[in-house]
C-alpha cells in the first residue's frame, strides 16, 4: 500500500474555521482507513516519528522480524523513498505512512499500543520564537505516554545540543516518563542526518 497522497496532506493549514476542521476530519478517517490495514486488533508497534527516508526502521524491522514496525513522516517524497526500501527489503513487518504525527495518533486504532518510540533528529527549530514548532513538548509527550504501556521506551537522538537539553529536562520532571542514564541504545543504522551530523547527542526515557 503506497502512502495517502491526496487527502492527507501534511501541512496543517493555520486557519482553525469550519473548512479548517471538516479537512482535518477527511484527512483524519483516511488515515483511520489506511491503518485500519496495516495495525491488527491490540496489535503493539514499533513508531518512528519523523522517519524521512526510512534507513533506520527498515534496518530495524529486518533485525527485529517479530516486530511490527510503523514509520511516519508529513513529507511525501521522503515517505516515498521509505516505502521503496520496504518493497525492496520485502519486509512484512515494516510500514512507512505519510501523516503528521498528531493525526497519525488520533487515527490509530483504539486498541493499538506502543511497544517502543524512537525520535531521531527532529527538526530543531533553534529559534526561540520557533520552539512551539517542536515535536517534542510537553503535551505531545503525553498523549504518546497515554499510548504506552509502562516501561515503553521512548529513544531520542539530535545533533542540537539546546533542543537535547530542553528534551531531557522535560523530560526529567514530565508526569509520565522517567530518564534511563545510561540505558543502551538498542539498534544502531545511521539516518540521514546522522550521516550529516558531526555527533550526536541520545537518551532513552520509560513510561513511568
Ligand atoms: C530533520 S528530518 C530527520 C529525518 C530522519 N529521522 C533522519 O534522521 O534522517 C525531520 C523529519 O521529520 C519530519 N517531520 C517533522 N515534523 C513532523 C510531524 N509533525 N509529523 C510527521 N513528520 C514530521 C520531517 O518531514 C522530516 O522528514
Amino acid at each position: 500500500m503506497g502512502p495517502t497522497e491526496t487527502i492527507n496532506k501534511p501541512d496543517l493549514p493555520a486557519s482553525t474555521g469550519t473548512a479548517h476542521r471538516l479537512e482535518l476530519a477527511a484527512r483524519c478517517e483516511a488515515l483511520r482507513g489506511e491503518l485500519a490495514r496495516i495495525v491488527p486488533a491490540g496489535a503493539q508497534l514499533v513508531w518512528e516519528v519523523g522517519c524521512g527516508h526510512g534507513h533506520f526502521l527498515t534496518a530495524y524491522a529486518a533485525a527485529h522480524p517479530g516486530e511490527l514496525c510503523v514509520g511516519v513522516d508529513q513529507e511525501l517524497d521522503r515517505i516515498r523513498r521509505a516505502v521503496r526500501k520496504q518493497e525492496r527489503a520485502r519486509l512484512p513487518n515494516l510500514h512507512f505512512v505519510r501523516a503528521e504525527a498528531r493525526l497519525f495518533f488520533e487515527a490509530l486504532p483504539a486498541d493499538a499500543t506502543l511497544a517502543a518510540i524512537f525520535v531521531l533528529f527532529p527538526d530543531p527549530w533553534p529559534k526561540r520564537r520557533h520552539h512551539k514548532h517542536r515535536l517534542l513538548q510537553e503535551i505531545f509527550l503525553g498523549d504518546v505516554a497515554g499510548r504506552a504501556g509502562p516501561g515503553t521506551p521512548l529513544y531520542f537522538r539530535t545533533d542540537h545540543a539546546e533542543y537535547f537539553s530542553a528534551v531531557e529536562a522535560m523530560l526529567r520532571t514530565h508526569a509520565d516518563w522517567r530518564l534511563v542514564p545510561g540505558e543502551p541504545w538498542p539498534f544502531e543504522r545511521e539516518t540521514v542526518f546522522q550521516q550529516r551530523a558531526a555527533g550526536h547527542f541520545s537518551l532513552v526515557a520509560r513510561r513511568r
